[in-house]
């Protein structure tokens, strides 16, 4: 079976776990490709998807969705998994994670099968701040501390979950 697991990743936190979803896949049998979001225009055939995001302003980023709404015919007839990639500091834990505001939307376009926030990550040395709006700046300075938040043991569960399900569904 292949899954094609995309990322929409401004500072790489996401990709990284992108790519630890798709060795996870990979290493249950699954045939697990990985793309950035802006390299793909129209998804290609495969049989599941699994599609996150960094989060920014509590948005996803833009080619992320576009992508998901891009290609909603498509990703409807598959199953389809999202996450995002978002909390650091005190808010990446003993707090309810915030949905993206476009997730509902996007997980009732393509019939989702779940959604996950997952801490992210923040590494100052990588942000380029003449590409932040002021606001972001402002928030990045006071509100976001720098860190790797990641919890790769509930990312690890998370695509374990993934690859069950979508082992059940394989031929045998
Ligand atoms: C300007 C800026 C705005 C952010 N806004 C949010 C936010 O609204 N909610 C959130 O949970 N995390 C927010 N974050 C944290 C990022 O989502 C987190 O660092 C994420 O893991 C980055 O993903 P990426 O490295 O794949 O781009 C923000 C970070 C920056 C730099």
């Amino acid at each position: 079976m292949k899954v094609l697991v995309v990322y929409g990743s401004r500072l790489g936190a996401t990709r990284g776990i992108a790519e630890r979803i798709a060795a996870r896949l990979e290493a249950s049998g699954l045939d697990a490709a990985l793309e950035a979001a802006e390299q793909v225009a129209e998804l290609p055939a495969c049989d599941a998807f699994v599609i996150g995001s960094g989060i920014y302003g509590q948005h996803w980023m833009k080619e992320a969705a576009a992508l998901v709404r891009r290609n909603r015919a498509a990703l409807s007839k598959s199953p389809v998994w999202l996450f995002s990639s978002g909390p650091v500091g005190r808010w990446a834990s003993g707090h309810d994670p915030v949905e993206p505001k476009e997730v509902a939307g996007l997980r009732a376009a393509v019939g989702a099968k779940d959604h996950r926030v997952f801490a992210g990550a923040l590494d100052r040395s990588s942000i380029d701040e003449s590409n932040l709006s002021t606001i972001e700046r402002f928030v990045t300075r006071k509100f976001m501390p720098e860190g790797d938040y990641r919890d790769w043991g509930r990312i690890d569960a998370w695509a374990d979950g993934i690859a069950r399900d979508l082992n059940r569904l394989r031929p045998s």
